[in-house]
């Protein structure tokens, strides 16, 4: 008999159906001769209820029902007398696919974040996870229809590359030089030479360069794939793999630009009210009550547009105000979480757009604005087009800009941070050959996800994380 997915069986009703499902016990009880077992294929986070009398099966495969057991079943599809559910299935015929015995390290309920880490071959079996990662699929979704029904091309930049595009040098190196007898120059350099590719190789920590020239020739891109950071944050919010979408557009101004990354936001979020009910109805119940709630309110919530001075002016106001930092704010400064999380989550209580950051804090590539701004009656150092949307208890969830379109000031920023010009000649070509105003943002993936799913730990919505000392699976 052909098996019927459970979340299509469920939403049956012609009850005398004979029908056949599998999947993996939850869990089994029984009582008075007659046994229930909870049935779910990951189709959906709905178990479907099997019920059959013991002296109608053979007792020894009866025994092997156990918890973590695969199952093919037969029966007749029902009308449920129970509560919560619509329908389940009187067996006639059960075969059990795959054994399980009491190893199985997912026996007990209420295993902790960290225990699921460790056997993060087998946690998408758990509830939680199959919801996480349903969920993470359906994003996924979400972001490719928004783009697509935009009139943006999905554009596939390279993960090996010669370039660093932040700057940061947070570059994983990719060679197939023998790493025990490297061959050096008289000056101790490394000989690259003879490397596969020629000459010094990375993973990529960012698509955007590659993206910008595409967005100069097809109008309007988004890349979408993995991320490498060799950066060594332990933090909830920071993976070494991670997923990021990146839209570059061309002919596109800084209030355009938030608007997009308002809009693009808005729509992630309200895909996943209309498509993940079902699980977010469970995260809300089991991992976080007020999520559903807070997805319903950023979408009738205006994100607050902000510069950078401003902020900085707000935070000092509080520091004044008796409101205790670990790191200064002084302007200049990087915003710490912190800072981000005071404006975020207590002074505006909605996301925040922060714009016109110092030049000195961020990439290359960022526009350089015409004025520079005032604080306190002095004039400040010169601020770029950067844009950062800073979320309740995520903090940044995009960084972006508009590109600094003009050869010589893009040359005077990459001679003055020393970056090497010869690496760069492909990407200096779109400032040379009809240069255009454009603009772009990344969003990282497992951010949006965190903030979709409720879930603190952004180990815990990519199904196998990379992180610092940490490559299992
Ligand atoms: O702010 P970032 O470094 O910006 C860029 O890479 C630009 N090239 C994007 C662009 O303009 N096209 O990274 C963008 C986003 C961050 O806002 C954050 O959400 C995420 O990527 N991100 C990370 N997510 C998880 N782990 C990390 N280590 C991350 N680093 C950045
Ligand atoms: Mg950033």
């Amino acid at each position: 008999m052909k098996r019927t997915k459970i979340t299509d069986a469920l939403k049956r009703n012609d009850f005398g159906a004979e029908i056949c499902v599998k999947g993996w016990v939850r869990s089994k009880r029984g009582s008075k001769g007659i046994f229930f077992i909870a049935l779910n294929d990951g189709s959906t986070i709905k178990n479907m209820q099997i019920v059959g009398e013991d002296s109608n099966f053979d007792e020894e495969m009866l025994k092997r029902i156990t918890t973590g057991a695969c199952l093919s079943v037969e029966g007749t599809l029902v009308e449920s007398p129970a509560a919560g559910q619509s329908s389940e299935i009187q067996a006639t015929k059960i075969e059990v696919l795959g054994d399980c015995d009491n190893s199985y390290p997912l026996q007990k309920k209420g295993a902790s974040w960290e225990y699921l880490r460790s056997v993060a071959h087998l946690r998408p079996r758990t509830n939680t996870f199959g919801a996480v990662f349903r969920i993470r699929h359906n994003m996924a979704m979400a972001i490719h229809t928004y783009f697509h029904e935009h009139g943006y091309f999905y554009f596939h930049t390279p993960l090996i590359t010669a370039s660093d595009c932040e700057g940061a040098g947070q570059m994983f190196q990719v060679t197939t030089k023998n790493l025990y007898d490297l061959k050096k120059d008289e000056q101790g350099n490394i000989i690259y030479a003879d490397d596969f590719f020629g000459k010094q190789t990375s993973l990529t920590v960012s698509g955007q360069l590659e993206g910008e020239l595409a967005a100069t020739a097809l109008g309007a891109i988004y890349t979408f794939g993995p991320t490498f950071r060799a950066e060594n944050s332990n933090t909830p919010r920071h993976l070494a793999e991670f997923w990021m979408v990146e839209p570059e557009v061309a002919f596109i101004d800084l209030p355009e630009l938030m608007d997009l990354e308002e809009d693009f936001i808005k729509f992630c979020v309200r895909w996943a009210l209309e498509h993940c009910r079902e699980d977010l109805e469970f995260l809300n119940k089991m991992v976080d009550k007020g999520l559903i709630e807070r997805l319903e309110g950023i979408l009738n919530t205006d994100f607050v547009r902000l510069d950078y001075t401003e902020g900085i002016r707000i935070l000092q106001e509080a520091i004044r105000g008796g409101h205790k930092f670990e790191f200064p704010c002084e302007w200049g400064d990087d915003l710490s979480s912190e800072h981000e999380r005071y404006l975020v989550e207590e002074h505006f209580r909605k996301p925040v757009i922060m714009t016109h950051y110092p030049k000195k804090i961020k990439a290359f590539y960022m526009k350089i604005d015409d004025q520079k701004p005032i604080l306190d009656g002095k004039e400040m150092e010169e601020t770029v087009q950067g844009t950062d949307v800073l979320f309740p208890q995520i903090g940044e969830i995009i960084g972006g800009s508009v590109r600094e379109e003009s050869y010589e000031k893009l040359i005077g920023e990459i001679e003055e941070r020393n970056i090497p010009m010869k690496d760069m000649w492909w990407y200096l070509d779109t400032r040379k050959y009809g240069s255009c105003p454009h603009g772009g943002f990344g969003l990282g993936f497992e951010r949006l996800i965190l903030f979709v799913t409720g879930m603190q730990n952004i180990r815990d919505v990519i199904p196998f994380p990379r992180t610092p000392k940490n490559a299992n699976f």
